[in-house]
């Protein structure tokens, strides 16, 4: 059963990496997002019963925090891949994502593939599929060096980095980016395919709250309460 929530053994604490809108974003303190709005929605469906407060970290250390019982679910944008499935589990998927390159809108590039970033400086938040792509695809590939890559705690001081020339191009997850675009002097230069799919993070050996999620999910998804989530958070 579920331990790291508390005296009741049913009550379960979610915890997120804000700064990664329209997922997770911290507003004035309030803790507001389209994951936070579906696992609450996922979660009324089930005997289990969601904290009122969730516990916010660097998205690196989350997986670290669910693992020490310090949150019991990992609710932030995060991709399910075979690695991070040697030590957690996930839920099923709830939502696709592919990366992109964001840039200065007043730059003007013409960049349409990862090749046409080399020598250029570029970022992306620590611990994150992004990075992944910066690693394997520039570095390894050659195409960059290791010194011109910033890492950053979350993806708003990376923008912030890119608007101020610090950066030339930032990889993250491209619903993300189009959110920046929209709010910023930043655009998509290009999206480069990775068919990633973002699932709740749990431990392991909580099958029975793995089983209860995935059919909340079914549920909220099979009832129309998933569109409408889909529509507050990314329809203009
Ligand atoms: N989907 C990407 C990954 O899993 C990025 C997630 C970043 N999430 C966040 N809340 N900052 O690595």
């Amino acid at each position: 059963s579920v331990t790291g929530g508390g005296d009741d053994d049913s009550e379960i604490v979610a915890g997120t990496a804000p700064g990664f809108p329209p997922f997770e974003m911290n507003e004035g303190g309030e803790l507001v997002g389209f994951d936070i709005d579906l696992l609450e929605a996922v979660v009324e469906e089930t005997d289990y019963t969601l904290a009122d407060d969730w516990e916010e970290f660097e998205f690196e250390s989350l997986i670290p925090a669910l693992e020490n019982d310090n949150i019991d679910v990992i609710a932030a944008a995060m991709t399910i891949d075979p690695e991070r499935e040697e030590t957690i589990a996930f839920s099923d998927p709830y939502y696709e994502a592919n990366q992109s390159v964001l840039v200065r809108e007043d730059e003007d590039v013409d960049w349409e593939t990862i090749e046409d970033l080399e020598g250029v400086t570029v970022g992306a938040q620590s611990g994150t599929t992004g990075e992944a792509v910066v690693e394997d695809e520039l570095i390894e590939a050659g195409l960059i060096d290791d010194g011109d890559y910033n890492t950053y705690d979350n993806y708003v001081l990376g923008v912030e980095d890119l608007e101020n020339g610090n950066v030339d191009a930032i990889v993250l997850d491209v619903p993300v980016a189009e959110t920046f675009a929209n709010d910023r002097a930043v655009e998509v230069a290009f999206t480069y395919e990775t068919g990633e799919e973002y699932g709740f993070g749990l431990r392991q050996d909580e099958e029975e709250l793995q089983s209860a999620l995935n059919e909340g999910l079914a549920t909220v998804q099979e009832d129309g309460r998933y569109e409408e989530l889909v529509d507050e958070w990314f329809g203009n």
